[in-house]
């Protein structure tokens, strides 16, 4: 298993309910170690870098207006295969489809609102961590 790093967001649903603690809990206790982490309000420019494979959907602009309607939590997790571990603790896109026991599936019921973002591949975590964290040796 190599280890991998992840581009995580506690997106602002997450904050305004007050599930920053609960969520990173879940990562924690996975045995994942917070690299990077920083709280956010992103502007339509970074929400459109951040969601370039996006932008061109029907259902971006009000994504846009939610991603950026209030503080969120940005974070890089590092384990092994970060990546698919990540994704699956977040659960299914669709609160009300994801798997009870993951964040989606106990937090939430919408498929905007759905509380995290998590990079989908090591091609895209590259890119994420990238984007949000330059700096980030
Ligand atoms: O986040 P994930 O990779 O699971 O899903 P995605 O298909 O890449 O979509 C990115 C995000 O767009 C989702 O997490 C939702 O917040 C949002 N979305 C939406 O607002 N409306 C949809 N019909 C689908 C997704
Ligand atoms: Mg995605």
């Amino acid at each position: 298993m190599t280890v991998e790093r992840t581009l995580v967001l506690i997106k602002p649903d997450g904050v305004r309910r007050g599930l920053i603690g609960a969520i990173l809990s879940r990562y924690e206790n996975k045995g994942l170690r917070t690299v990077a982490l920083d709280q956010r309000v992103v502007d339509s420019a970074m929400a459109d870098r951040h969601y370039a494979e996006h932008v061109e959907k029907a259902w971006y602009p009000p994504l846009r207006a939610f991603i950026t309607s209030g503080p969120l939590i940005a974070m890089v997790l590092e384990g092994p295969s970060a990546v698919e571990a990540v994704r699956h603790l977040n659960g299914a896109t669709d609160g009300v489809a994801a798997e009870p026991g993951s964040v989606r599936g106990d937090y939430s019921l919408s498929n905007r609102e759905n509380l995290v973002h998590a990079s989908d591949s090591l091609e895209s975590s590259a890119r994420e961590i990238a984007l949000w964290f330059p700096t980030l040796p």
